[in-house]
């Protein structure tokens, strides 16, 4: 059995919104995810509004396809509960969880940098500077430990006032101010940061525009365009990335998962196809560098045609992503046939699969789902690969004396990590690292709590905002450290 490369990135993720907390120090501007309110498996979040004539209030479903009523705006309104605003309070604790990950020996720490934090209304002349300082205190300490932060410039967040001032990412103005956040960030942190990753989950836009991309009119039209001006801006941060320091790598971030027929029918198979389709066609455009004929075919059966320039196209095949990265946290189950039970997904729904086991939010868990999307897309674009996101949330118990025995997790991870190993040893993939999802606990994305834990460390907060923010190691993260000690050659 062999390990992994001698410099493979082992380490954690997060993002700002569901992580750092601090939502209106430090010159921050409000973003779109601090508007969205709490939810759980049974009630959505929701993103609330206000009308500007009139004062009156409301909310909108956040994950589908938020629409606002006439003269409303998304606004933070008295009285709700909204997770960002504290979420794990990463932006006072920074020096002590970086130091928890510098104790399991993290080499890379996966972190999205608040867009609003540096430019607060996103269309700024100049910068935030105490928003730069923030990050430069975290990426000092990240150095301390020998930790090489992996940034991503947008992980489901916007800042509020490109929604309501232009809309959101429909509008190209977006790749403008876009493109300055990239160069600035890029050019401020030469040196201290050599990865980064332009959109989280860029795929999301077919399923939650708002979240992806604060959309304010999500009709098909508008998602599409929106989606190419994230690609646009992508190659055009690839572009200015390698103009300022030809080392910094600028990847491409896709929800990814297998999808299964769940029988042999025909019909079934098709399904997975065209799914398919809807995932890779991201990637097939940000990594591959050309929009696919079964996209091109989709818009013009819909009547879709993209505002674009003659240069656009040429960004893009030019200015693919250095490499690809992805989330996978199990494998969906999908069928045409209508009798069979339904079971939760990672925002793409699907049948409960027999020979499967799922988590309390009914996300099925799949031994073999990283070595199979590692094989698929390295396949596909022969690009180095990078896991940013692959971990299992669980409501965990803290006991008496303060331990927390998250066996579930350990054997979670053991079989990914196994089932990754695999892809490396067996297939030959080019994998550059794994940062497990959430490895500091934080809020969900999907529902919005805090019980939806992933970390190797135990946060004291609850759904309701309640708690002394106080951590705890789990048992895997001393599981987690001895994983990284031997590259990932002992995993009991
Ligand atoms: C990914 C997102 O989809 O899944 C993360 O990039 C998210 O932001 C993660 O937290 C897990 O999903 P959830 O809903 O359990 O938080």
């Amino acid at each position: 059995m062999e390990g992994f490369p001698k410099d493979f990135l082992w380490g954690g993720a997060t993002a700002a919104n569901q992580y750092e907390g601090g939502w209106n120090e430090g010159g921050k501007g409000v973003n779109t995810a601090d508007v969205m309110t709490a939810g759980s498996i049974t009630v959505p979040r929701r993103v609330t509004y206000r009308n500007v004539k009139t004062g009156e209030t409301g909310s909108v479903v956040a994950f589908g396809n938020v629409q606002f009523p006439k003269d409303c705006i998304p606004a933070v309104i008295d009285g709700e509960y909204y997770p960002s605003h504290v979420a794990s309070d990463f932006y006072h604790r920074y020096k002590e969880d970086i130091a928890y990950m510098g104790e399991m020996g993290f080499k890379a720490f996966r972190l999205s940098m608040n867009w609003a934090r540096i430019f607060p209304n996103g269309d700024d002349a100049e910068p935030n500077k105490e928003g730069l300082k923030f990050y430069d205190a975290v990426f000092d300490e990240c150095k301390k430990y020998g930790i090489e932060p992996l940034v991503t410039l947008s992980h489901y967040e916007t800042p509020l006032q490109l929604t309501i001032k232009y809309g959101g990412w429909s509008n190209r103005k977006c790749i403008d101010f876009f493109e300055n956040y990239a160069k600035t960030v890029f050019k401020h942190y030469e040196g201290k940061v050599k990865y980064w990753l332009t959109f989280n989950e860029i795929n999301c836009m077919e399923f939650a525009p708002f979240v992806a991309g604060g959309l304010s009119d999500p009709s098909p039209q508008n998602k599409a365009q929106a989606a190419h001006n994230q690609f646009v801006a992508s190659a055009k941060a690839v572009k200015a990335a390698h103009e300022i320091n030809e080392n910094i790598k600028v990847g491409q971030m896709l929800a990814y998962q297998p999808i299964y027929a769940y029988t042999c029918d025909p019909n079934d198979q098709l399904k997975v196809m065209e799914m398919m389709q809807t995932t890779l066609f991201y990637s097939d455009v940000q990594t591959g560098g050309h929009y696919p004929a079964y996209r091109l075919k989709k818009y013009k059966r819909e009547g879709i045609v993209l505002d674009t320039e003659p240069e656009d196209f040429e960004l893009i095949e030019k200015y693919t992503a250095d490499f690809l990265s992805f989330s996978c946290y199990g494998s969906t189950t999908v069928t045409t046939h209508e009798d069979v039970a339904k079971s939760g997904g990672n925002f793409m729904m699907g049948v409960k699969n027999p020979y499967l086991e799922t988590n309390a939010w009914g996300w099925a868990t799949d031994p073999a789902c990283l070595r199979i999307a590692l094989n698929t897309l390295y396949d596909r674009y022969h690009k180095p690969l990078w896991i940013v996101e692959n971990g299992i949330g669980w409501d965990d118990k803290k006991e008496e004396d303060g331990s927390i025995h998250d066996t579930y997790r350990i054997d979670y991870l053991r079989k990914n990590i196994k089932s990754m190993r695999d892809a490396v040893n067996i297939d030959g993939v080019d994998l550059m690292g794994y940062t497990m999802w959430g490895c500091i606990d934080l809020v969900s994305a999907g529902t919005g709590e805090m019980k939806k834990r992933y970390g190797f460390v135990y946060v004291d907060r609850d759904d309701l905002g309640n708690g002394t923010l106080e951590r705890s190691k789990k048992d895997s993260f001393y599981w987690y450290k001895k994983v990284i000690e031997t590259n990932g050659k002992d995993l009991d």
